[in-house]
């Protein structure tokens, strides 16, 4: 199937398993903000952490591998406004899937609050505890997630309009069980 005119498998899998992982990671932390502080909260916090550290990890692979290995060309008759915003939001999303959970790393470690990775292997905090900046750093994990939420909603909503009105193969080269036989 890998073929000049599609994504090879490993970047279709990383993809859609970096994006439920956001997903998910991103829902977990607006509903564990909201709750009363309990040893459940807790735990919440320490699933959110290590997913997000988790997907630090993917994403890093993921920008390997998009380095290393040429996506496929965009359909020919796309305007050079439209190529550029979207290479330029492709490569915004990669910094923000950094930027959010580095963000978030960086919060706690300025709150004093370890990271300890599956509950084994600790993390080094990345800063000194510093409550004004840990409280900072809080309102730019927010911001920065918000971002990101925002601009995977564009994202998607272009490659549904490239599937349903254009009717071109940008969506199904993502999703190959949309290709037709
Ligand atoms: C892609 C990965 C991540 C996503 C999508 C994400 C998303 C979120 C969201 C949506 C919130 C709620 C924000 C709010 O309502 O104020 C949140 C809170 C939080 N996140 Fe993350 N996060 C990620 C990675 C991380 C990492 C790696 C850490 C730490 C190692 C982390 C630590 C926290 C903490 C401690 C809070 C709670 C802040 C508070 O209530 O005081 N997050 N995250």
């Amino acid at each position: 199937m890998d073929t000049a005119n599609s994504y090879t498998r490993t970047a279709i899998g990383l993809h859609w398993l970096v994006a439920v992982a956001i997903v998910g990671t991103f829902g977990l932390g607006l509903y564990m903000h909201e709750l009363p502080f309990s040893p459940d909260k807790l735990k919440l916090y320490a699933w959110h952490k290590w997913a997000g550290v988790s997907i630090f990890l993917l994403v890093l692979l993921r920008l390997v591998w998009r380095l290393t290995h040429r996506p496929p060309a965009p359909p020919a008759p796309m305007p050079a406004w439209q190529r550029r915003a979207a290479e330029g939001a492709h490569w915004l999303l990669y910094l923000l899937m950094l930027a959010v959970p580095l963000s978030g790393w960086l919060m706690s470690s300025a709150k004093g609050v370890p990271t300890v990775w599956f509950g084994v292997l600790p993390l080094p905090d990345l800063l000194a505890k510093d409550k004004a900046l840990g409280e900072l750093l809080e309102t730019v994990h927010k911001t920065f997630n918000f971002t990101m939420a925002g601009l995977v909603l564009v994202h998607a909503g272009a490659a549904l309009k490239h599937h349903l009105i254009n009717r071109d193969d940008v969506l199904a080269r993502m999703l190959p069980m949309l290709k037709k036989p």
